[in-house]
């Protein structure tokens, strides 16, 4: 309904003068989201921050890297933006490699710090703090940390606590940072009083529809000395009086959709109570599932859960599949191991049907291909009828 209103209307905000009600909701909606996110007060406009919708994470971080780079060049000089480097972990999503290369970060200058299972993925706080020390003894200068609660892959948490080093942090919360409205779950995003900018997408887990991304700074001085422009034909007296939050000035486009209205709606039709129980229900599935998972031999839990996906995977059966087979090092891709099996037990067929054989040279360059990948030779042999799974420690 808020997504239908919003294009019916087709109002086109771009400051504060070609539509108040717009731009005056937005800060309303996003002051009750903070508030409802227990979020610091200096990232609130009633505490001197304020927060913005975006389309996506992708512009959120874009826009922040960018007020970050203008920052620091606008003490060290432009001409060093060569030396300066963002961090995030080889978890973090591509949308940070993006805005670096956008903003002109050098591509050398991107540290996708290595994660590892034993910190259930998250960014190990040492490896940051080597990287960064490392970093300025070459006289390099950081100047931006993506830290991310809910990764992609496996909803991975980064440590928010502690960097020394003056450089912007950022917080991606893009799925989990729903889940932190639920006062059980807000530990997730502990520290976050010491980022300067959080986000999170309202179009994931909080039944906002695309595009809806909060973001939300400490500093909105920073954001708007990178990105704003005042052309004459956008000139007008509210935003000469200061006084007007223009939000074209947070963002990359100057257009802007009504997304307020949308969240406007979702907040006010459920209501913080019923948003909350929504997640818990979400929350408390994903638990049921994982035991159900984890009673189960044939699967494992490959990293412990945190919200409400849970990363599992088949295991290799512990007994011979068939005859035929032999496997050493098959740790991976046991499930094509499984479905070549069923095929090589019906024969291999022909894609263009007619129950036809694929002739030796076809079937031959798939199981090269298959053993350059599995780094063995000849794994996969019909003729030599020995078989040996062995128990998988194999991630992928
Ligand atoms: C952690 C994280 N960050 C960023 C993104 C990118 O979000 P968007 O498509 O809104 O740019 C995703 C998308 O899945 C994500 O999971």
């Amino acid at each position: 309904m808020g997504e239908m209103l919003s294009v019916g209307f087709n109002v086109v905000g771009f400051n504060w003068m070609s539509s108040p009600a717009a731009t005056e909701l937005e800060t309303i909606v996003m002051d009750w989201l903070g508030k409802m996110l227990n979020l610091p007060k200096p990232f609130l406009f009633s505490g001197g921050g304020g927060g913005v919708l975006q389309g996506t994470t992708c512009e959120a971080i874009l826009c922040t890297v960018t007020a970050a780079r203008d920052k620091v060049l606008n003490k060290i000089g432009r001409d060093r933006i060569g030396d300066l480097v963002v961090y995030c972990s080889d978890q973090t999503h591509c949308a940070l490699k993006k805005a670096a290369q956008i903003a002109g970060i050098h591509p050398d200058n991107i540290r996708a710090l290595r994660t590892r299972r034993s910190d259930a993925f998250g960014l190990c706080t040492e490896t940051l703090r080597s990287a960064l020390a490392d970093d300025v003894s070459e006289g390099l200068v950081p100047l931006y940390l993506c830290a991310t609660v809910g990764t992609t892959s496996s909803t991975a948490v980064d440590p928010l606590r502690g960097s020394e080093h003056d450089i912007w942090v950022h917080v991606d919360a893009a799925y989990a940072g729903s889940a932190c409205i639920c006062p059980e779950f807000r530990h997730f995003i502990d520290g976050v009083e010491g980022a300067n900018s959080f986000s999170f997408n309202a179009h994931k887990w909080f039944f906002t529809t695309l595009d809806c991304c909060c973001l939300w700074v400490k500093e909105p001085q920073h954001l708007v000395n990178a990105l704003s422009t005042n052309p004459e034909y956008l000139r007008n007296k509210a935003t000469e009086s200061k006084k007007v939050v223009d939000f074209k000035d947070w963002q990359i486009a100057l257009s802007r959709r009504f997304r307020s209205l949308k969240l406007w709606m979702v907040l006010r039709s459920y209501g913080a109570a019923n948003l909350r129980n929504f997640i818990r229900s979400h929350v408390n599935m994903a638990e049921l599932f994982e035991e159900l998972v984890t009673k189960d031999e044939r699967f494992e839990v490959v990293v412990p859960r945190n919200f409400a996906m849970v990363c599992f995977r088949l295991l290799p059966p512990r007994r011979p599949l068939r005859q035929g087979l032999r496997i050493g090092d098959c740790n991976r891709d046991h499930q094509e191991v499984a479905r070549r099996g069923d095929r090589d037990r019906q024969g291999v067929r022909d894609p263009r049907g007619g129950g036809r054989s694929l002739p030796d040279p076809i079937r031959g360059r798939r199981l090269a291909h298959r053993s350059a990948t599995s780094g063995r030779r000849g794994w996969w042999c019909r003729s030599k009828p020995r078989l040996c799974w062995r128990s998988s420690t194999y991630i992928p």
